[in-house]
């Protein structure tokens, strides 16, 4: 079975992209081979500033690799390093109906907060559904928002199978018990709505952060609905199962106060994202071993997407000298 997923450079990464993306991609390396690129192609729909690009491509590298993605076991690459996607996302526009990408929830999302969106954002789909096809992928482990995506992607190996021949295989979805993840406001964390706590921040900036997390006006004695608070949903994330249940006690129970759990939310971020900061600063030294893994990961996944697209060339008539 092979596993593949892409996190997309756009920002720092933070505790919504770990816990529904990178920490299962992180679990499943060690029950399948796995493809694990970084989207900067993706990022170009919204990122138009090359340093800053360049610079959260590396970045997402390094997370991957200081969060444990092991690149002996698995393939970490660059999305550009791969250029025949973008061919196939070509390919497969040709065989895609306009109203299905009229339907992609991420596009009206865009355009219902009003942004104009480029031609890039409305295909955003398609080069997504390359992504995964041309490496014959079988599961795809994401978050919850990116399931049309995949749904988009199944329908789109169906038209190009049976316009030419099946080529492609069906890959599916797999998600994480995840739910989504809050951020300090309470709305889903998102880097557009600026209220993430980031996985490698500065710990008097996190700390501050975490203090600021909305909650409701309970006094300290009143017995608490612990679903309902920001804190606690963040806290369950990362405590064990046994800590979570009591702090469910005490939230029923009254007799806390936020800034109790407040601070031990912050605790457990300084235990699993903190401890690995000397580990982050220590691939930031190595940007030479960091670009080494992604070329490699970069060639093997290439090989394999190589040989698909001459397969899909074939299937479609598009005839290209080999040697030019
Ligand atoms: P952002 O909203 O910050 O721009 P992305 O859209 O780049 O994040 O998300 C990358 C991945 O992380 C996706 O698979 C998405 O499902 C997941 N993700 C991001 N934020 C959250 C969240 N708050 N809760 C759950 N999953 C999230
Ligand atoms: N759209 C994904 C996101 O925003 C990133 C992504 C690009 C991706 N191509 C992919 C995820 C292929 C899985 C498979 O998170």
């Amino acid at each position: 079975m092979r596993a593949l997923s892409g996190i997309k450079p756009t920002g720092e990464l933070h505790l919504g992209n770990y816990f529904a993306a990178m920490k299962q991609h992180i679990e499943l390396q060690y029950e399948h081979e796995g493809f694990y690129f970084i989207a900067n192609y993706h990022s170009l729909t919204t990122v138009h500033d090359a340093e800053f690009l360049r610079q959260l491509t590396r970045n997402v590298a390094m997370d991957y690799l200081t969060m444990g993605l092991d690149p002996g076991r698995v393939n970490l690459f660059r999305q550009s390093d791969v250029p025949e996607v973008t061919e196939l996302a070509w390919i497969l526009a040709t065989v895609t109906g306009k109203g299905l990408m009229d339907r992609a929830t991420t596009y009206k999302d865009y355009v219902a907060k009003g942004i104009v969106p480029n031609m890039g954002i409305y295909c955003y789909p398609l080069l997504m559904a390359a992504d995964i096809l041309i490496y014959r992928s079988d599961i795809v482990p994401v978050g919850r928002d990116q399931v049309q995506h995949i749904e988009f992607t199944q329908d789109m190996a169906g038209y190009f199978n049976q316009t030419f021949r099946p080529v492609f295989k069906r890959p599916e979805a797999r998600l994480n018990e995840t739910p989504v993840v809050p951020g300090l406001d309470g709305q889903k964390m998102s880097k557009s709505y600026n209220n993430v706590i980031e996985l490698f921040g500065d710990p008097k900036v996190i700390r501050k952060k975490i203090m600021s997390i909305k909650t409701d006006s309970t006094p300290v004695e009143a017995p608490k609905e612990p679903e309902n608070c920001n804190v606690f949903r963040l806290i369950k994330l990362m405590a064990s199962p046994e800590e979570t249940a009591e702090w469910e006690r005490r939230y029923r129970a009254g007799g806390m106060g936020y800034g109790e759990a407040k601070q031990r939310l912050y605790e457990l971020w300084e235990a699993q994202f903190g401890s690995r900061r000397e580990l982050r600063a220590q691939w930031a030294a190595r940007p030479d071993d960091v670009e080494d893994i992604l070329r490699t990961g970069g060639r093997k996944a290439r090989e394999v997407a190589r040989e698909v697209m001459a397969e899909v060339r074939d299937a479609c008539g598009i005839v290209r000298a080999a040697d030019l």
